[in-house]
Protein backbone atom coordinates (compact mmCIF):
# COMPACT_ATOMS: atom_id res chain seq x y z
CA UNK A 1 0.00 0.00 0.00
CA UNK A 2 2.61 2.66 1.10
CA UNK A 3 4.79 1.02 -1.73
CA UNK A 4 2.09 2.42 -3.95
CA UNK A 5 1.52 5.50 -2.61
CA UNK A 6 4.96 5.78 -2.94
CA UNK A 7 5.56 5.06 -6.60
CA UNK A 8 1.50 6.68 -7.80
CA UNK A 9 3.38 10.37 -6.20
CA UNK A 10 6.64 9.46 -8.11
CA UNK A 11 4.68 8.73 -11.02
CA UNK A 12 2.31 11.76 -10.96
CA UNK A 13 5.61 13.69 -9.84
CA UNK A 14 6.92 12.90 -14.09
CA UNK A 15 3.67 13.21 -15.27
CA UNK A 16 3.17 17.16 -13.89
CA UNK A 17 7.08 17.44 -14.89
CA UNK A 18 6.18 16.37 -18.87
CA UNK A 19 3.55 18.59 -18.37
CA UNK A 20 5.13 21.70 -17.50
CA UNK A 21 8.13 21.09 -20.04
CA UNK A 22 6.42 20.32 -22.96
CA UNK A 23 3.88 22.85 -22.66
CA UNK A 24 3.99 26.69 -24.12
CA UNK A 25 4.94 28.22 -21.59
CA UNK A 26 5.32 31.88 -23.38
CA UNK A 27 2.98 34.63 -24.40
CA UNK A 28 3.32 37.48 -26.63
CA UNK A 29 1.51 40.34 -25.96
CA UNK A 30 -0.28 41.86 -29.23
CA UNK A 31 0.35 45.29 -27.72
CA UNK A 32 3.14 46.47 -30.67
CA UNK A 33 6.16 45.06 -32.50
CA UNK A 34 9.46 46.54 -32.78
CA UNK A 35 11.87 46.17 -35.76
CA UNK A 36 14.93 43.84 -36.36
CA UNK A 37 17.99 45.93 -35.16
CA UNK A 38 15.79 48.51 -33.51
CA UNK A 39 17.37 50.54 -30.48
CA UNK A 40 14.32 48.44 -27.98
CA UNK A 41 15.47 45.29 -29.43
CA UNK A 42 19.06 45.68 -28.68
CA UNK A 43 17.81 46.76 -25.03
CA UNK A 44 15.86 44.12 -24.50
CA UNK A 45 18.25 41.66 -25.75
CA UNK A 46 20.67 43.27 -23.84
CA UNK A 47 18.95 42.75 -19.83
CA UNK A 48 17.83 39.90 -20.57
CA UNK A 49 21.31 38.56 -21.77
CA UNK A 50 22.43 39.05 -17.92
CA UNK A 51 19.32 38.04 -16.14
CA UNK A 52 19.92 34.28 -15.18
CA UNK A 53 22.96 35.47 -13.52
CA UNK A 54 21.14 38.68 -11.85
CA UNK A 55 17.92 37.21 -10.73
CA UNK A 56 19.98 33.92 -9.51
CA UNK A 57 22.57 36.26 -7.75
CA UNK A 58 19.68 37.92 -6.19
CA UNK A 59 17.64 35.77 -4.05
CA UNK A 60 15.22 34.91 -7.32
CA UNK A 61 13.86 37.88 -7.48
CA UNK A 62 15.35 40.95 -10.04
CA UNK A 63 13.94 43.99 -11.67
CA UNK A 64 15.67 46.02 -14.38
CA UNK A 65 15.15 48.68 -16.93
CA UNK A 66 17.49 50.00 -19.79
CA UNK A 67 17.04 52.69 -22.49
CA UNK A 68 15.06 56.13 -22.90
CA UNK A 69 11.46 56.95 -23.13
CA UNK A 70 10.19 54.64 -26.29
CA UNK A 71 12.94 52.34 -26.39
CA UNK A 72 13.01 52.05 -22.13
CA UNK A 73 12.74 47.96 -21.38
CA UNK A 74 10.85 47.07 -18.27
CA UNK A 75 12.25 43.50 -17.37
CA UNK A 76 11.21 41.24 -14.17
CA UNK A 77 12.51 37.99 -13.00
CA UNK A 78 11.13 35.19 -10.42
CA UNK A 79 12.11 32.15 -9.66
CA UNK A 80 10.05 29.47 -7.52
CA UNK A 81 11.01 30.37 -3.70
CA UNK A 82 12.00 26.61 -2.89
CA UNK A 83 15.03 27.30 -6.30
CA UNK A 84 18.72 26.64 -5.01
CA UNK A 85 20.62 29.38 -7.11
CA UNK A 86 21.61 26.95 -9.79
CA UNK A 87 17.49 25.47 -10.24
CA UNK A 88 16.63 29.33 -10.81
CA UNK A 89 20.08 30.10 -13.23
CA UNK A 90 19.11 27.42 -15.02
CA UNK A 91 15.36 28.12 -15.06
CA UNK A 92 15.76 32.03 -16.25
CA UNK A 93 18.37 30.80 -18.94
CA UNK A 94 15.97 28.93 -20.55
CA UNK A 95 12.80 30.84 -20.22
CA UNK A 96 14.81 33.69 -21.29
CA UNK A 97 16.26 31.82 -24.30
CA UNK A 98 12.16 30.20 -25.50
CA UNK A 99 11.05 33.58 -24.88
CA UNK A 100 13.36 35.18 -27.28
CA UNK A 101 12.50 32.37 -29.55
CA UNK A 102 8.94 32.67 -29.40
CA UNK A 103 8.65 36.16 -28.89
CA UNK A 104 11.76 37.52 -32.01
CA UNK A 105 9.85 41.37 -32.34
CA UNK A 106 7.39 41.38 -29.69
CA UNK A 107 7.39 44.47 -27.65
CA UNK A 108 6.06 42.39 -24.64
CA UNK A 109 6.27 39.11 -24.11
CA UNK A 110 6.09 36.72 -20.46
CA UNK A 111 7.58 33.18 -20.02
CA UNK A 112 6.44 30.52 -16.78
CA UNK A 113 9.65 28.43 -17.33
CA UNK A 114 9.64 25.19 -16.83
CA UNK A 115 9.30 22.67 -13.61
CA UNK A 116 9.97 24.48 -11.16
CA UNK A 117 8.31 27.51 -12.87
CA UNK A 118 10.22 30.51 -12.93
CA UNK A 119 9.01 34.21 -14.39
CA UNK A 120 10.45 36.23 -17.08
CA UNK A 121 8.30 39.42 -18.24
CA UNK A 122 9.76 42.22 -20.27
CA UNK A 123 7.48 45.08 -21.57
CA UNK A 124 7.91 48.91 -23.29
CA UNK A 125 5.64 49.99 -20.44
CA UNK A 126 5.91 50.04 -16.22
CA UNK A 127 5.14 46.33 -14.80
CA UNK A 128 6.42 46.63 -11.71
CA UNK A 129 3.87 47.40 -8.81
CA UNK A 130 1.44 46.62 -11.32
CA UNK A 131 -0.83 43.74 -10.94
CA UNK A 132 -1.92 42.02 -14.01
CA UNK A 133 -4.23 39.03 -13.94
CA UNK A 134 -4.23 38.08 -17.31
CA UNK A 135 -2.85 35.78 -19.04
CA UNK A 136 -3.27 32.39 -17.08
CA UNK A 137 -1.96 29.29 -17.46
CA UNK A 138 -3.43 26.41 -15.97
CA UNK A 139 -3.70 22.86 -15.46
CA UNK A 140 -4.55 19.75 -13.66
CA UNK A 141 -4.01 16.16 -13.11
CA UNK A 142 -6.27 14.11 -14.53
CA UNK A 143 -7.10 11.86 -11.74
CA UNK A 144 -9.53 12.60 -8.98
CA UNK A 145 -9.34 13.61 -6.01
CA UNK A 146 -9.76 10.07 -4.21
CA UNK A 147 -11.73 10.84 -1.04
CA UNK A 148 -15.37 9.38 -0.04
CA UNK A 149 -15.91 13.04 1.22
CA UNK A 150 -15.75 16.11 -1.35
CA UNK A 151 -17.45 17.55 0.73
CA UNK A 152 -14.88 17.34 3.67
CA UNK A 153 -12.22 17.55 0.95
CA UNK A 154 -13.18 21.02 -0.39
CA UNK A 155 -13.54 22.66 3.63
CA UNK A 156 -9.93 21.26 4.26
CA UNK A 157 -8.19 22.59 1.17
CA UNK A 158 -10.40 26.23 1.53
CA UNK A 159 -8.92 26.45 4.54
CA UNK A 160 -5.45 25.63 3.64
CA UNK A 161 -5.65 27.83 0.84
CA UNK A 162 -7.08 30.17 2.76
CA UNK A 163 -3.96 30.28 4.83
CA UNK A 164 -1.17 29.92 2.66
CA UNK A 165 -2.95 33.22 0.81
CA UNK A 166 -2.41 34.71 3.90
CA UNK A 167 1.00 33.43 4.67
CA UNK A 168 2.30 34.28 0.93
CA UNK A 169 0.58 37.81 1.13
CA UNK A 170 1.91 39.01 4.17
CA UNK A 171 5.87 38.28 3.29
CA UNK A 172 8.58 40.97 2.38
CA UNK A 173 9.45 43.60 -0.40
CA UNK A 174 12.06 40.26 -1.53
CA UNK A 175 9.81 37.56 -0.70
CA UNK A 176 6.19 36.67 -1.30
CA UNK A 177 6.33 32.72 -0.63
CA UNK A 178 4.41 30.33 1.10
CA UNK A 179 4.19 26.52 1.51
CA UNK A 180 1.59 24.69 3.40
CA UNK A 181 -0.15 21.22 3.97
CA UNK A 182 -2.89 19.49 5.60
CA UNK A 183 -4.20 16.27 6.56
CA UNK A 184 -7.54 15.46 5.07
CA UNK A 185 -7.71 12.21 6.53
CA UNK A 186 -4.92 10.12 8.11
CA UNK A 187 -3.92 8.87 4.22
CA UNK A 188 -4.85 11.72 2.49
CA UNK A 189 -2.75 15.13 2.44
CA UNK A 190 -3.25 18.35 0.77
CA UNK A 191 0.17 20.10 -0.18
CA UNK A 192 -0.13 23.69 -1.48
CA UNK A 193 2.35 26.29 -3.23
CA UNK A 194 1.71 30.27 -3.59
CA UNK A 195 4.30 32.78 -4.38
CA UNK A 196 4.12 36.56 -5.76
CA UNK A 197 6.28 38.98 -7.68
CA UNK A 198 7.26 40.58 -4.20
CA UNK A 199 6.95 44.14 -5.58
CA UNK A 200 3.13 43.35 -5.12
CA UNK A 201 1.49 45.13 -2.27
CA UNK A 202 0.17 42.68 0.01
CA UNK A 203 -3.52 43.49 -0.96
CA UNK A 204 -2.75 43.04 -4.50
CA UNK A 205 -0.97 39.85 -3.61
CA UNK A 206 -3.68 38.27 -1.57
CA UNK A 207 -5.99 38.87 -4.99
CA UNK A 208 -4.09 37.27 -7.43
CA UNK A 209 -3.18 34.59 -5.05
CA UNK A 210 -7.04 34.26 -4.46
CA UNK A 211 -8.39 34.72 -8.00
CA UNK A 212 -5.68 32.04 -8.69
CA UNK A 213 -7.81 29.63 -6.37
CA UNK A 214 -10.66 30.94 -8.10
CA UNK A 215 -9.78 29.95 -11.09
CA UNK A 216 -8.86 26.78 -10.13
CA UNK A 217 -12.38 25.59 -8.33
CA UNK A 218 -13.62 26.77 -11.93
CA UNK A 219 -11.21 25.29 -14.54
CA UNK A 220 -10.67 21.81 -12.47
CA UNK A 221 -12.39 21.55 -8.63
CA UNK A 222 -12.40 17.73 -8.07
CA UNK A 223 -9.24 16.71 -9.83
CA UNK A 224 -6.24 15.49 -7.98
CA UNK A 225 -3.70 18.67 -7.97
CA UNK A 226 -3.48 21.38 -10.37
CA UNK A 227 -1.29 24.84 -10.99
CA UNK A 228 -2.75 28.55 -11.69
CA UNK A 229 -0.20 30.86 -13.26
CA UNK A 230 -0.67 34.31 -13.77
CA UNK A 231 2.16 37.54 -14.60
CA UNK A 232 2.21 38.22 -10.93
CA UNK A 233 1.74 35.02 -9.67
CA UNK A 234 2.58 31.47 -8.99
CA UNK A 235 -0.03 28.52 -7.43
CA UNK A 236 -0.25 25.15 -7.33
CA UNK A 237 -1.46 22.29 -5.00
CA UNK A 238 -0.91 18.18 -5.28
CA UNK A 239 -1.38 15.20 -2.68
CA UNK A 240 2.70 14.69 -2.27
CA UNK A 241 4.93 17.12 -1.35
CA UNK A 242 6.58 18.52 -4.80
CA UNK A 243 8.08 21.59 -3.14
CA UNK A 244 11.73 21.91 -0.79
CA UNK A 245 9.77 22.48 2.25
CA UNK A 246 11.42 25.59 4.66
CA UNK A 247 9.90 25.92 7.82
CA UNK A 248 10.28 29.49 7.93
CA UNK A 249 8.11 29.62 4.51
CA UNK A 250 5.56 27.48 5.79
CA UNK A 251 1.67 28.26 6.60
CA UNK A 252 0.17 26.08 9.72
CA UNK A 253 -3.43 25.62 8.36
CA UNK A 254 -5.80 25.69 11.06
CA UNK A 255 -7.20 22.34 12.33
CA UNK A 256 -10.79 22.38 11.18
CA UNK A 257 -12.24 19.23 12.12
CA UNK A 258 -11.37 16.66 15.33
CA UNK A 259 -8.53 14.36 13.40
CA UNK A 260 -10.74 12.14 11.48
CA UNK A 261 -11.74 9.02 12.78
CA UNK A 262 -10.31 6.70 9.86
CA UNK A 263 -7.66 4.43 11.54
CA UNK A 264 -10.31 3.18 14.13
CA UNK A 265 -9.20 0.09 16.08
CA UNK A 266 -10.73 -2.98 15.27
CA UNK A 267 -13.88 -4.12 17.66
CA UNK A 268 -11.90 -6.13 20.43
CA UNK A 269 -12.84 -9.76 20.82
CA UNK A 270 -15.56 -10.26 23.34
CA UNK A 271 -14.28 -11.62 26.50
CA UNK A 272 -17.72 -13.58 27.29
CA UNK A 273 -16.29 -16.76 25.29
CA UNK A 274 -14.39 -17.79 27.88
CA UNK A 275 -15.33 -21.23 29.86
CA UNK A 276 -15.51 -21.39 33.09
CA UNK A 277 -13.45 -24.84 34.22
CA UNK A 278 -14.42 -27.14 37.34
CA UNK A 279 -16.56 -26.05 39.41
CA UNK A 280 -19.35 -26.78 36.82
CA UNK A 281 -18.27 -29.85 36.61
CA UNK A 282 -17.89 -30.22 32.76
CA UNK A 283 -16.16 -33.89 31.47
CA UNK A 284 -12.63 -33.32 29.71
CA UNK A 285 -14.42 -34.48 26.79
CA UNK A 286 -17.11 -32.17 26.51
CA UNK A 287 -14.36 -29.92 27.10
CA UNK A 288 -12.57 -30.88 24.25
CA UNK A 289 -15.72 -31.40 22.17
CA UNK A 290 -16.08 -28.01 22.66
CA UNK A 291 -12.82 -26.81 22.30
CA UNK A 292 -11.64 -28.39 19.17
CA UNK A 293 -14.03 -27.59 17.00
CA UNK A 294 -13.89 -23.57 17.17
CA UNK A 295 -9.88 -24.19 17.31
CA UNK A 296 -10.81 -25.88 13.80
CA UNK A 297 -13.31 -23.04 12.80
CA UNK A 298 -10.96 -20.31 13.97
CA UNK A 299 -7.81 -22.03 11.91
CA UNK A 300 -9.82 -22.17 9.11
CA UNK A 301 -11.52 -18.65 9.00
CA UNK A 302 -7.95 -17.14 9.76
CA UNK A 303 -6.93 -19.17 6.29
CA UNK A 304 -10.43 -17.64 4.25
CA UNK A 305 -9.62 -14.50 5.31
CA UNK A 306 -5.75 -14.25 4.35
CA UNK A 307 -6.94 -15.72 1.19
CA UNK A 308 -9.38 -13.19 0.84
CA UNK A 309 -6.67 -10.18 1.73
CA UNK A 310 -4.26 -11.62 -0.83
CA UNK A 311 -6.99 -11.90 -3.56
CA UNK A 312 -7.99 -8.29 -3.05
CA UNK A 313 -4.43 -6.59 -2.80
CA UNK A 314 -3.81 -8.73 -5.93
CA UNK A 315 -6.87 -7.19 -7.76
CA UNK A 316 -6.10 -3.70 -6.02
CA UNK A 317 -2.68 -3.57 -8.03
CA UNK A 318 -3.95 -4.63 -11.11
CA UNK A 319 -6.36 -1.67 -11.07
CA UNK A 320 -4.20 0.58 -10.25
CA UNK A 321 -1.98 -0.26 -12.84
CA UNK A 322 -4.70 -0.01 -14.86
CA UNK A 323 -5.30 3.56 -13.61
CA UNK A 324 -1.79 4.27 -13.93
CA UNK A 325 -2.14 3.21 -17.82
CA UNK A 326 -5.12 5.41 -18.53
CA UNK A 327 -3.50 8.39 -16.63
CA UNK A 328 -0.65 8.26 -18.46
CA UNK A 329 -2.65 8.06 -22.13
CA UNK A 330 -5.19 10.64 -20.97
CA UNK A 331 -2.37 12.92 -20.26
CA UNK A 332 -1.44 12.89 -23.78
CA UNK A 333 -4.43 14.69 -24.34
CA UNK A 334 -4.04 17.14 -21.56
CA UNK A 335 -0.64 18.51 -22.38
CA UNK A 336 -2.11 21.57 -24.23
CA UNK A 337 -2.98 22.98 -20.81
CA UNK A 338 -5.41 25.46 -20.24
CA UNK A 339 -4.65 28.71 -21.25
CA UNK A 340 -6.84 32.29 -21.30
C1 LIG B 1 3.46 41.65 -34.45
O1 LIG B 1 4.07 40.63 -35.23
C2 LIG B 1 3.37 39.40 -35.21
C3 LIG B 1 4.18 38.39 -36.03
O2 LIG B 1 5.48 38.32 -35.54
C4 LIG B 1 1.99 39.60 -35.81
O3 LIG B 1 1.25 38.40 -35.75
C5 LIG B 1 1.25 40.67 -35.01
O4 LIG B 1 0.00 40.95 -35.60
C6 LIG B 1 2.06 41.93 -34.93
N1 LIG B 1 1.40 42.86 -34.03
C7 LIG B 1 1.25 44.16 -34.30
C8 LIG B 1 0.55 44.97 -33.26
O5 LIG B 1 1.67 44.67 -35.32
C1 LIG C 1 20.91 43.80 -38.60
O1 LIG C 1 22.28 44.09 -38.32
C2 LIG C 1 23.19 43.16 -38.90
C3 LIG C 1 24.60 43.54 -38.48
O2 LIG C 1 24.63 44.68 -37.69
C4 LIG C 1 23.03 43.17 -40.41
O3 LIG C 1 23.89 42.19 -40.99
C5 LIG C 1 21.59 42.84 -40.76
O4 LIG C 1 21.41 42.95 -42.17
C6 LIG C 1 20.64 43.80 -40.07
N1 LIG C 1 19.27 43.37 -40.32
C7 LIG C 1 18.31 44.22 -40.68
C8 LIG C 1 16.95 43.63 -40.95
O5 LIG C 1 18.49 45.41 -40.79
C1 LIG D 1 23.41 42.43 -14.07
O1 LIG D 1 24.63 41.73 -13.84
C2 LIG D 1 25.70 42.21 -14.65
C3 LIG D 1 26.85 41.26 -14.43
O2 LIG D 1 26.47 39.96 -14.76
C4 LIG D 1 26.02 43.63 -14.27
O3 LIG D 1 27.08 44.14 -15.06
C5 LIG D 1 24.76 44.49 -14.48
O4 LIG D 1 24.98 45.79 -14.02
C6 LIG D 1 23.55 43.90 -13.79
N1 LIG D 1 22.37 44.61 -14.24
C7 LIG D 1 21.71 45.45 -13.48
C8 LIG D 1 20.54 46.13 -14.08
O5 LIG D 1 22.02 45.66 -12.33
C1 LIG E 1 21.36 28.65 -21.44
O1 LIG E 1 20.37 28.13 -22.31
C2 LIG E 1 20.84 27.88 -23.63
C3 LIG E 1 19.64 27.49 -24.49
O2 LIG E 1 18.82 26.58 -23.84
C4 LIG E 1 21.92 26.81 -23.59
O3 LIG E 1 22.41 26.57 -24.89
C5 LIG E 1 23.05 27.27 -22.67
O4 LIG E 1 24.01 26.25 -22.53
C6 LIG E 1 22.52 27.67 -21.30
N1 LIG E 1 23.59 28.25 -20.51
C7 LIG E 1 23.91 27.82 -19.29
C8 LIG E 1 25.06 28.49 -18.64
O5 LIG E 1 23.28 26.94 -18.73
C1 LIG F 1 -18.96 14.84 4.70
O1 LIG F 1 -18.22 15.78 5.48
C2 LIG F 1 -19.02 16.83 5.99
C3 LIG F 1 -18.09 17.83 6.65
O2 LIG F 1 -17.13 17.21 7.46
C4 LIG F 1 -20.06 16.27 6.95
O3 LIG F 1 -20.87 17.31 7.45
C5 LIG F 1 -20.92 15.25 6.20
O4 LIG F 1 -21.79 14.63 7.10
C6 LIG F 1 -20.03 14.20 5.55
N1 LIG F 1 -20.88 13.36 4.68
C7 LIG F 1 -20.74 12.05 4.64
C8 LIG F 1 -21.64 11.32 3.69
O5 LIG F 1 -19.96 11.44 5.38
C1 LIG G 1 14.56 28.86 4.72
O1 LIG G 1 14.11 30.17 4.48
C2 LIG G 1 14.86 31.18 5.15
C3 LIG G 1 14.20 32.52 4.89
O2 LIG G 1 13.76 32.66 3.58
C4 LIG G 1 16.29 31.14 4.64
O3 LIG G 1 17.07 32.12 5.32
C5 LIG G 1 16.89 29.76 4.87
O4 LIG G 1 18.18 29.68 4.30
C6 LIG G 1 15.99 28.68 4.26
N1 LIG G 1 16.49 27.38 4.61
C7 LIG G 1 16.64 26.40 3.71
C8 LIG G 1 17.12 25.09 4.23
O5 LIG G 1 16.40 26.57 2.52
C1 LIG H 1 -19.94 -10.50 29.81
O1 LIG H 1 -20.58 -11.34 30.73
C2 LIG H 1 -20.92 -10.66 31.92
C3 LIG H 1 -21.54 -11.67 32.83
O2 LIG H 1 -20.99 -12.91 32.61
C4 LIG H 1 -21.93 -9.53 31.63
O3 LIG H 1 -22.20 -8.81 32.82
C5 LIG H 1 -21.28 -8.58 30.62
O4 LIG H 1 -22.23 -7.60 30.24
C6 LIG H 1 -20.86 -9.37 29.40
N1 LIG H 1 -20.18 -8.48 28.52
C7 LIG H 1 -20.39 -8.48 27.22
C8 LIG H 1 -19.55 -7.51 26.38
O5 LIG H 1 -21.21 -9.18 26.68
Amino acid sequence: MRLNGINVSFLLSLLISVCLATAQKERCYDTGNFTTNSTYGRNRDQILASFPANVSSNGGFFTATLGQDSNKVYALGLCRGDSSSDICYSCINSSMHKLIASCPNQKEALSWGADPPCIVRYADRLIFEVLDLEPTDAGYNTGDVPSANLTQFDLVWESLMDSVVKKASTGSSTLKYATGEADVTTFLKIYALMQCTPDLSQENCDSCLRQSAIYYQGCCHGKQGGYVQKPNCLFRWDLYPFYVSNASTSATAPSLSPPPATASPPPPFSTNTTIKRGDGGIASQTLAAIFVPIVVIFIVAVAVIAVALLLKRRKKTRQLQDVNGKLFLDFNLFVGSLAS
